[in-house]
């Protein structure tokens, strides 16, 4: 064995000394996410850092074709370093001006909703375009594809959104939406990566259906590589500016540590630039550096090859949660998925009934160990950072009242399904809820 070797050998058995899952015990913390991984992981992870190539590269490259694949579109995914980058790069991807009148300027509108995680809304208020926030229905927890026509004005350009705990949001009423009025779609699928949606007769993964999707691969997502995400679409020019983008707004199309991969390094005209000015150097758009280390893609890789199985399992404890409340339905609102889809669950929602107080019930499955979470943001217009433009009115719109947003803000929260979960956790969970409930 060279050294190596012997190294990834004894990776192995440090991941069995120290990082083997103890079985789950009556009494035992059952968190709403945890990183589910075996020794592949970290053998990759010390593979690459011996590699020492430590930029984007050749794990890289295996995943973002890898995932691609698993996605069912022809052109890579782009990696970047969160879920946060993805947003803001599929949404800045969309500001760039060779998409003419598509292109999204400063004070048009996105239509989307207030209930879900920030950075789906963030890109669209630091760039200076224009959120308008439409209601949510319970309990699919997704926009109220009724109030569309209502949100849209002449300065309408896209409609941003999240498919929320993995439930698909109406995508065929959206996308026709988006199409009758040409308006681009953007999936936030940071919580839905595995959800698939028959849309025309065909079964599709969301985030693949718009015109750009994102994902998140932070630890409790549905994959990990720490932190990560990645940007997908099917559009070969959207592609190429987020490629742009995502790589400082570079022209050149280089790989990390390649010269001249066009063979036109020194010989193009762009801008007001001399005649021959380094390519490489050429910028085209005001752009970020938003890859990950290639240590990190090595995780990812050996997360995918698993992710199939994590997303049958998430069902299994979603359906078992689902069938084990079935007895406390007249005090709950159990989650319901969207109609024409199969869901690869993030979490399980439940909303209290009038007469349940959210705050007990929460309060009560904390002190059994019983992780719990809200629906993020609840309604993000509510929060700190929306004090100033809330005070000076201006910067976003609201579409009606967000009654059932806020409805959700005070009365729903969720529990974890992730795929290292076994049954009687899942028992747990739902034998402490209906206890509460007696
Ligand atoms: C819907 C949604 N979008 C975006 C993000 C951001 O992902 P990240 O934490 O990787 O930045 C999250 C994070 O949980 C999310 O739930």
């Amino acid at each position: 064995m060279n050294t190596k070797e012997q190294i990834l050998e004894l990776v192995k058995q440090f991941y069995k000394e120290n990082h083997l899952k103890k079985p789950y015990e009556k009494g035992d913390r059952i968190t709403y996410a945890a990183r589910v991984f075996d020794e592949e992981e970290i053998v990759n992870l010390v593979d690459s850092s011996l590699e020492f190539w430590l930029t984007t590269g050749r794990y890289s490259d295996e995943f973002e074709k890898g995932m691609a694949k698993y996605l069912g579109i022809k052109l890579p995914v782009l990696l970047v370093n969160s879920g946060s980058s993805a947003n803001l790069l599929a949404f800045m991807t969309l500001t760039a001006p060779e998409l003419g009148d598509r292109q999204i300027k400063r004070g048009d509108e996105v239509i989307t909703v207030a209930c879900g995680f920030p950075t789906t809304v963030t890109p669209i208020i630091n760039y200076g375009a224009v959120p308008v926030f439409v209601d949510v229905t319970i309990p699919q927890y997704n926009i109220d594809v009724l109030e569309l026509e209502k949100a849209l004005s002449p300065k309408t350009k896209a409609v941003m959104l999240a498919h929320t705990l993995g439930n698909p949001f109406d995508l065929e009423t959206v996308k026709a939406f988006c199409e009758k009025h040409n308006l681009w779609l953007i999936e936030d699928n940071c919580d839905a990566l595995g959800s698939t949606y028959e849309i025309n007769g065909k079964k599709m993964m969301t985030g693949t259906i718009g015109d750009i999707g994102t994902s998140s691969f932070y630890p409790p997502h549905h994959m990990t590589m720490g932190e990560g995400g990645a940007v997908y679409t099917r559009n070969p020019l959207l592609y190429k500016i987020a490629k742009s983008f995502r790589d400082w707004g570079r022209d050149c199309i280089c790989p990390s540590g390649v010269d001249n991969f066009c063979g036109h390094r020194f010989d193009g005209q762009y801008g007001l630039l001399p005649q021959g000015y380094d390519h490489k150097y050429t910028y085209s758009h005001f752009g970020y550096n938003l890859k990950v280390t290639d240590m990190q893609a090595a995780v990812g890789c050996a997360q995918l090859k698993k992710f199939p199985i994590f997303v049958e399992k998430r069902k299994h404890n979603w359906s078992r949660l689902r069938k084990n409340l079935e007895v406390v339905s007249d005090k709950l609102i159990l989650p319901e998925p969207a109609k024409n889809s199969n869901p690869s669950w993030f979490g399980f929602l439940i909303t209290c009934k009038d007469g349940v107080s959210c705050y007990e019930l929460t309060k009560y499955l904390e002190s059994k160990k019983i992780q719990t979470r809200k629906l993020f943001a609840g309604n993000l217009v509510k929060h700190p950072c929306f004090d100033q433009l809330r005070n000076e009115n201006q910067g976003f719109r609201i579409v009606g009242d967000l009654h059932t947003t806020d409805y959700i803000m005070n009365n729903t929260f969720w529990i974890g399904v992730y795929p290292g979960m076994t049954d009687e956790m899942i028992d747990e969970m739902s034998n402490s809820i209906i206890e509460f409930l007696k």
